[in-house]
């Protein structure tokens, strides 16, 4: 077995309270930190795990203003936690703050526990979470371990495993547990993160700021500190291509809400799904109109397509208008509603479709010419910015990724 990180690198004295004297002065004046109550502490956390701070703060802002505490939470309905969390992606998270909180208040009279056990056996509440929350609002001495603070512990102990490896983390997790203070694990934590997304960046460390580079072994035995960790291959994305209707009735537009778990869970978005292999996009589309809603429309005009990248796929979207053929009820597996376009706007929805539905708004073009009945015409909007007017339909070749099965965008 390797020799641990901590053996080959000893706890160096003092180190953990430069790390302390450099955030006390140095660190951001953030809006959790201006008031660092339980419930906003474990609110950013779940926003920092998926952005960068500067993208963090008005997020935060805007949901701690809308649920100002863990009552609020859970008396909002999960629609309108969802609406509140649209464009920040990794919606299963809103799902679980959501019913966290109402845990929290049907069961913990309305107090977030005090220690990480107890935190881990909520909704959402991984062990960084957990560690985060325990230490930051309730100072338990547990290390809250991210990719900032991974990437930091590897340097301090010129960690050379690959840090996906759980074998390593768990090094790396021991390494700082003997350097942190117990009764400042909190602060420590956060000046951990602190430094890594300030001064010891991934790329290119900023060695020369960093008050515990005397203590660092990448800056002291390495040509490039920024070398560790090795960096990892980027992540190959599934492709997914689809297929989409924006099926208008008078001036009510059909929509299908997605199953409650799962990739995009709860959104809303205009019927649609997979285009299969070897079938024109029209020819797709009029499928999955009639075997999600099972209604059909008079005829679909290509409007555009829809390039969007979520954090683990990427889509293309075709997107057609229709008008509905007057046959039969919209019925389906998962919850169909006609809206009018405020309402849709009410709704929370994926970003590509938010995209698709600028194309439906866009006044000029192919979208607009010959259609006098098409209901919900807006002002000009610049929303579709990375949308584009489409080819007409054609035989489609997919790149969906083998490994899913036929999963909605
Ligand atoms: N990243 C995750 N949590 C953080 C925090 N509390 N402060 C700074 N960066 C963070």
């Amino acid at each position: 077995m390797a020799p641990s990180a901590a053996a080959r690198m000893p706890a160096a004295p003092g180190r953990a309270d430069r790390l302390l004297a450099w955030f006390a002065t140095q660190r951001r004046p953030l809006p959790w930190r201006a008031d660092p109550d339980p419930y906003r502490i474990w609110v950013a956390e779940v926003l920092l795990q998926q952005t960068r701070v500067a993208a963090v703060v008005p997020r935060f802002t805007s949901f701690v203003r809308r649920f100002p505490s863990v009552g609020a939470l859970a008396r909002a309905t999960e629609s309108a936690v969802l609406k509140e969390w649209e464009g920040a992606g990794y919606y299963a998270r809103a799902r679980h703050l959501h019913a966290a909180a109402r845990e929290i208040v049907a069961h913990r009279s309305g107090h977030l526990p005090r220690i990480a056990a107890e935190l881990a056996e909520l909704p959402g509440f991984g062990p960084y979470i957990s560690a985060a929350v325990a230490s930051l609002a309730f100072g338990e001495p547990v290390v809250a371990l991210e990719a900032n603070g991974i990437r930091v512990a590897s340097r301090w102990t010129l960690e050379e495993g690959d840090v996906r490896r759980p074998a390593v983390r768990t090094r790396l997790q021991h390494a700082l547990e003997l350097e942190l203070p117990r009764h400042r694990a909190g602060a420590f934590n956060e000046a951990l993160m602190e430094l890594g997304e300030t001064v010891c960046l991934p790329r290119h460390p900023r060695c020369s700021s960093c008050p515990v580079a005397a203590d660092c072994r990448a800056r002291q035995e390495l040509p490039d500190p920024g070398s560790v960790p090795a960096p990892r291959r980027p992540r190959a994305r599934p492709h997914v291509l689809a297929a989409i209707v924006a099926l208008a009735r008078g001036d009510r537009w059909l929509v299908r809400r997605r199953p409650s778990k799962g990739l995009l869970g709860g959104l809303w978005e205009f019927p649609g799904g997979r285009v299969e292999p070897q079938e024109a996009f029209e020819a797709a589309a009029a499928r999955e109109l009639r075997e999600e809603t099972g209604v059909s429309a008079r005829g679909l005009r290509p409007l555009g397509v829809v390039e969007h990248t979520y954090s683990h796929f990427s889509v293309t979207l075709h997107v057609f208008l229709g008008e509905w053929d007057g046959v039969g009820r919209a019925v389906g597996d998962a919850p169909l509603r006609w809206v009018t376009r405020d309402e849709f706007d009410r709704l929370a929805r994926p970003a590509a479709t938010v995209r698709a539905m600028a194309l439906v708004d866009r006044p000029t073009g192919e979208a607009s010419r010959g259609s006098g009945r098409r209901p919900g015409r807006r002002a000009p909007s610049n929303r579709g910015a990375r949308a584009r007017p489409g080819p007409r339909a054609r035989r489609a070749h997919t790149t969906a990724s083998p490994t899913r099965p036929r999963a909605r965008r």
